[in-house]
């Protein structure tokens, strides 16, 4: 029997395009070229399957020019790189890649959260500027996190594996906004008290953001949602760009209309807005929350079981559609 064709949109882990040539025809990108959108549809045509990362877009336009496609397997929980009516509409299986994430990408949240409320980065930079003279009693003070108020938009696995550090690790109160309301069974578990968005931006001492993006989701925290904010409150976003009005969040910033922000997902990444990369009272880093070796090799490896359940008459593992 003649194996199927596939494509691997980006550099992976060697060991999964080994695994997926025992199954596939593999086309590969080890080199992690990047394509055009034509130079991708033109390797994509002729596959059944495509192992795709969350900056490879798959919409009605790389549908029609592949029609032989049966199934887009994503390295990455979120997907708003997929239009999943499109592909359903084309037949054609989506799936993406989570629960093996989710303790990675709380710890990292976590971090974020840490580094930027107690400004890590920031005084760091000072030091290695050689600033550092003398020490003060004030000297890059910064807010606490044991026992304040932490804010989660978006409770899904993720926001409560953060919930879960904040209440038990470090006795913050949790409160959450989200579309729908968790269990009381999980809502204990979380110690997390369900409120609404705006009491939540009006409360929060620290603001974390996990919810998917999508149109309705689009500049979630904008100019009236940071105005609605402490002073002294920090903001992370490690959910995705455009979430955050990124340009609005660089005024409220440089205005100290909110004392902090931690950054790991930017609209339009990889380009980052230029005035949040001088303005000192931000930690940015470049989209790794999902990043240690054994949880982007989990989420490689599900995608690629994903392929091969798809492409074997098998039922997806993790489907979108
Ligand atoms: C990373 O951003 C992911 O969605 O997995």
């Amino acid at each position: 029997m003649t194996k199927p064709e596939i494509l691997v949109a980006r550099a992976v882990f060697p060991e999964v395009i080994a695994r997926l040539e025992e199954h596939f025809v593999v086309e590969s990108n080890q080199r992690d070229d990047s394509w055009t959108q034509e130079q991708f549809i033109q390797k994509l045509q002729g596959k059944q399957g495509a192992f795709t990362t969350g900056g490879d877009r798959i919409d009605a336009v790389v549908l029609a020019a592949c029609p032989d496609l049966k199934i887009c397997a994503n390295m990455a929980v979120g997907y708003n790189n997929f239009d999943v009516d499109a592909m359903t509409q084309a037949g054609v299986i989506a799936t993406n890649a989570p629960d093996v994430l989710t303790e990675t990408t709380a710890d990292f949240g976590f971090a974020l959260l840490m580094a930027t409320a107690r400004r890590m980065t920031e005084s760091e930079h000072y030091l290695r500027a050689g600033k550092w003279s003398k020490w003060s009693f004030d000297m890059f003070a910064g807010s606490d996190i044991h026992g304040s108020t932490l804010g989660i938009l978006g409770m899904g696995r993720i926001g409560q594996g953060i919930a879960r550090r904040g209440a038990h690790g470090f006795g913050m109160k949790v409160i959450y906004h989200n579309r729908s309301r968790l269990s009381a069974e999980l809502e204990t578990d979380c110690k997390a008290t369900y409120v609404g968005k705006e009491e939540l931006l009006k409360t929060a001492d620290h603001v974390m953001l996990v919810l998917p993006y999508s149109p309705a989701s689009h500049h979630t925290i904008g100019a009236a949602e940071l105005s609605l904010m402490k002073p002294t409150a920090t903001l992370v976003n490690i959910a995705r760009g455009g979430i955050v009005d990124d340009a609005a969040l660089a005024s409220a910033l440089a205005a100290g209309r909110i004392a902090a922000a931690g950054l790991d997902v930017f609209e339009g990444e990889p380009k980052v807005h230029p005035d949040l990369l001088t303005i000192p009272n931000v930690v940015l880093t470049p989209h790794i929350a999902s990043a240690t070796i054994p949880t982007r090799l989990a989420m490689a490896n599900l995608a690629a079981d994903n392929l091969i359940a798809v492409l074997t008459g098998k039922k997806a593992l993790t489907p979108l559609n």
